[in-house]
């Protein structure tokens, strides 16, 4: 049968926030950009036109394109950009996902702007694993800069230094009440006493982690990443670009407005700002002078992150069951770092990089995909090293030089069809750097093992390894000065690019590729090249 098909048109439309207008780059003239709603198991064409005037991709962000990397959307990663004036189309393939992901352009910092929800229900017959929200929102989270998103990567890279700070935090597009002249935007929800609402929070940020909060309103979170979670009750949630939580929320209040709230968890610079919307009940309730205020975790709260996400467990059940391996071939062990690199025009001589196991990611000329399938020699190398080129006290203050400096280079890890894959994450100090890194992984979506704070131990760490019930997710926040260990079975073919989703680091190269080879058989092998790819 024929699968069902929506348009994308890429074009700049004005925005006014913050009292300043601009041309941003939308979808369909939308910011946040339109939701997609399937069901699990549908599949759906996307035809993309590229009204706009820069070379743009799209990434279905957590969709696991079972075979299909031709759909994935990175640039020069899967596929070469869509020029200004050409399209591409996009066929998604709903597998195991079920819950809430996200779509973004994948090429320079335009998804800033480019991003939108995508909302995966159960299969006809099925249900939740939790009892039936009365009514659902999508909560968008990202960020609004003043000036060009576009000129101000170009102008950092150009400079060598950090990226200008974003102006405002929005939720669903709006920075909310505490800036004075957006109030009259600001984004509502109405609730009635007594019903539940279910909160898709999607963290589309650039380069902040955020806590979330809604005031005097306890929040459950059921599901993360597209899987289902045992259910978590809390007063906040701490989530990383890339992710994606589902929350139920009960009306069990008895004023009138509430605010929900969102703020950084800092890094090494950040937009301090707080974004806000209100929460409003139907009826005849007492007003508060101004809607209550959450108590949100203070930016610097270490602890108020680790808290929350040690109590992440997959659900678990007879119908969503974990399948965690239990026994690993393949070991890599990936540091994270922050570097500097020579470079002849920036004001200092240097500039900013970053680094996995000391190589700093270079896009190459063609992209990655096109060369393994047609076999294009000189595009990428296959040394990827699986542990760090040299060891040394990874988060201890000093650092040795030849660790400062990596090396520049498109090197991939090629990995067996179906071998079970372990990777540890480790953060570094290396230029006293130390941030929490949310690490993503295209194609896969694994679980979460383990999480710590100073060196990985390969001795007594993996004693406390949970294979019992470990979240799955795309993307784990790498603890600041710590490590995470993920594994997953490596039985989805093709070439995925894994990074930092804080886009400064994945611009400044901490950035890598798994090629997954082909099993044996058609069904385990890559799909046949789509009939039309895009030209570099
Ligand atoms: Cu959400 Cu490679 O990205
Ligand atoms: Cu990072």
């Amino acid at each position: 049968k024929t699968i069902p098909s929506i348009d994308f048109v890429l074009n700049e439309t004005s925005y006014t926030r913050l009292c300043s207008t601009k041309n941003i780059l939308t979808v369909n003239g939308l910011f946040p950009g339109p939701a997609l709603h399937v069901r699990k198991g549908d599949r759906l064409i996307v035809n993309v036109q590229n009204q706009g005037n820069y070379n743009v991709t799209l990434h279905w962000h957590g969709l696991k394109q079972p075979r299909n990397p031709w759909s994935d959307g990175p640039e020069y990663v899967t596929q070469c950009p869509i020029k200004p004036g050409a399209n591409f189309s996009y066929e998604l393939i709903f597998s195991t996902e079920e819950g809430t992901l996200w779509w973004h352009a994948h090429s320079d910092w335009s998804r800033a702007t480019v991003h939108g929800p995508i909302i995966i229900y159960p299969k006809v017959g099925t249900n939740y694993p939790f009892p039936k929200p009365d009514a659902e929102f999508p909560i968008v989270l990202a960020s609004w800069f003043k000036g060009d998103v576009m000129e101000i990567i170009q102008t950092a890279l150009a400079n060598g230094g950090e990226p200008k700070i974003s102006d405002a935090f929005t939720i669903n597009g709006q920075p909310g009440d505490l800036y004075n002249c957006s109030k009259p935007g600001t984004f509502r929800i109405m609730f009635d006493f007594g019903k539940t609402y279910l909160l898709r929070i999607i963290n589309s940020i650039m380069n902040e982690e955020m806590f979330f909060m809604v005031a005097d309103h306890n929040l459950t979170v059921v599901g993360m990443d597209g899987a289902y979670l045992k259910p978590i009750k809390t007063d906040y949630i701490m989530i990383t670009p890339g992710q994606t939580m589902d929350v139920l929320i009960t009306a069990n209040q008895s004023l009138s407005h509430y605010y929900m709230a969102a703020r950084a968890y800092a890094g090494v610079v950040y937009d301090i700002t707080t974004t806000t919307a209100i929460v409003e009940y139907n009826g005849n309730y007492t007003s508060p002078l101004a809607p209550v205020f959450p108590n949100l975790p203070n930016y610097t709260d270490i602890n108020a992150v680790t808290n929350f996400t040690r109590r992440l467990r997959a659900l678990a059940s007879t119908q969503h069951p974990v399948d965690v391996p239990k026994v690993v071939d393949i070991r890599l062990v990936i540091t994270l770092s922050m570097n500097t690199l020579p470079c002849n025009s920036c004001d200092n001589g240097t500039r900013l990089a970053a680094s996995m196991n000391n190589i700093s990611f270079m896009d190459p000329k063609v992209d990655i995909l096109q060369a393994y399938y047609k076999q294009i020699r000189g595009i990428y190398k296959t040394n990827f090293p699986s542990v760090p080129p040299y060891v040394f006290n990874f988060t201890a203050d000093d650092v040795p030089d030849n660790v400062l400096t990596p090396e520049k280079d498109t090197r991939v890890r090629v990995l067996k069809y179906n071998s079970s894959v372990e990777i540890v994450f480790q953060g570094t100090n290396v230029l006293n750097g130390a941030e929490n890194h949310p690490i993503h992984q295209h194609g896969y979506s694994f679980y979460v093992v383990g999480f710590g704070f100073g060196n990985f131990d390969n001795e007594t760490d993996p004693e406390g390894f949970n294979l019992v019930d470990p979240p799955e997710m795309n993307t784990v926040g790498v603890p600041t000065n710590g490590w995470a260990a993920i594994r997953f079975k490596a039985d989805n073919p093709g070439v995925w690019f894994m990074h930092c989703h804080l886009d400064r680091h994945m611009s400044w190269g901490m950035d890598t590729v798994l090629i997954v080879k082909n099993g044996t058989t058609r069904l385990t092998s890559m799909r046949r090249a789509p009939s039309h790819l895009n030209p570099c």
